[in-house]
């Protein structure tokens, strides 16, 4: 039976992605910039069964089923029908490093590293761009999972809404973990209520654009202080459209505040460190490389401290067909 098995790392954004205009094609409001991590990675094989009726999905060795099955089938109803023909089902397999829904990104991780095995199995073009296009169907973060270091994911349409690789400062993320228990609402389910209920939505959508403008910017100047600066309003207005949701969402809890605030007390210490969050309660911390060490042992006290860098793309490590 043919398996092609494939690795990808989680990323966090620097300039959120929240809100979708399409929601079937998974295309954003607006434009995302993230650093893929060398951190946490899923590992997921792809085993074309040619006697399967049915596609099975096993995560950390369990068998999954319910609403977590049926996303990785109808991912693999789209590789399929990439594909053309009537080609087999699949027993999919996958591992996280990451504790799975709790803000770490590991759909992102995980939507990335099945899109490369299922494109390797089912005999897809393995481009960057395609990959991406492919990905982002299955979680909308994980179109820039495919790209190592930074990646900037265009808003666009299905064939231009995908990520490509920007150069940038070398950075280092410190993750707080301080809570590592599941989400209680999933983003998906949580951005459909933002748009739906929030009187600041549009506000939000037109921010979002200029943040990524302002980011991109910065980049190019290769300034960290304005990339966290803007990293960290982007992240705190996403959390505030969030919980004007009704009724309301709020992933930030005590222990994530008291992160945020650590972090700019040590910034009036002279220590030049921002702060992030997604759709969790966990907190990254952003700094240049050589402040990385004490940042992190200064976050310590607030929960477990992990520090990434930048890390590689998603790779195929077994499988692969000419
Ligand atoms: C807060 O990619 O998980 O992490 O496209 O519905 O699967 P779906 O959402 P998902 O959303 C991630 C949102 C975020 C911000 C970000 O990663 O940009």
């Amino acid at each position: 039976m043919t398996t092609a098995t494939a690795q990808a790392h989680p990323n966090i954004a620097l300039v959120k992605y929240w809100g979708k205009r399409d929601e079937d094609l998974v295309l954003p409001l607006a434009g995302s910039l993230s650093m893929t991590l060398d951190a946490l990675p899923t590992t997921t094989s792809v085993t074309l069964d040619p006697s399967a009726r049915e596609d099975a999905f096993e995560l950390n060795g369990e068998p999954a089923s319910g609403e977590r099955l049926r996303r990785v089938a109808r991912f693999l109803d789209l590789a399929r029908e990439r594909a053309g023909g009537e080609p087999p089902r699949a027993i999919v397999r996958s591992r996280n490093e990451a504790p799975t829904g709790a803000g770490l990104a590991s759909s992102a991780s995980g939507f990335a590293a099945l899109a490369l095995a299922a494109s390797a199995a089912y005999g897809l073009p393995r481009d960057a761009r395609s990959l991406s296009r492919l990905a982002r169907r299955g979680s909308g973060s994980a179109a820039r999972s495919v790209v190592g270091g930074f990646a900037v994911w265009h808003a666009g349409d299905d064939e231009t809404s995908y990520a490509e690789a920007i150069d940038g400062p070398d950075l280092r993320m410190v993750i707080v973990t301080v809570d590592g228990s599941g989400k209680a609402v999933s983003s998906r389910e949580a951005m459909r209520r933002t748009a739906l209920t929030s009187p600041f939505h549009d506000a939000w959508a037109l921010s979002a654009a200029q943040s990524l403008d302002a980011m991109i910017a910065a980049f190019r100047d290769a300034d960290v202080t304005r990339i966290g600066r803007i990293a960290e309003s982007n992240a705190l207005r996403m959390h505030a459209v969030i919980q004007s949701a009704d009724p309301p969402i709020r992933y930030l809890g005590p222990a994530s505040v008291a992160v945020f605030d650590a972090v700019r007390r040590l910034r009036g210490e002279g220590l030049d460190a921002y702060a992030t969050a997604d759709a969790g309660p966990n907190v990254v911390a952003i700094c240049r490389p050589e402040d990385a060490a004490d940042l992190a042992r200064a976050l310590a006290p607030l929960g477990g401290v992990r520090v990434a860098a930048p890390g590689p793309g998603a790779t195929l490590t077994a499988g692969a067909a000419a």
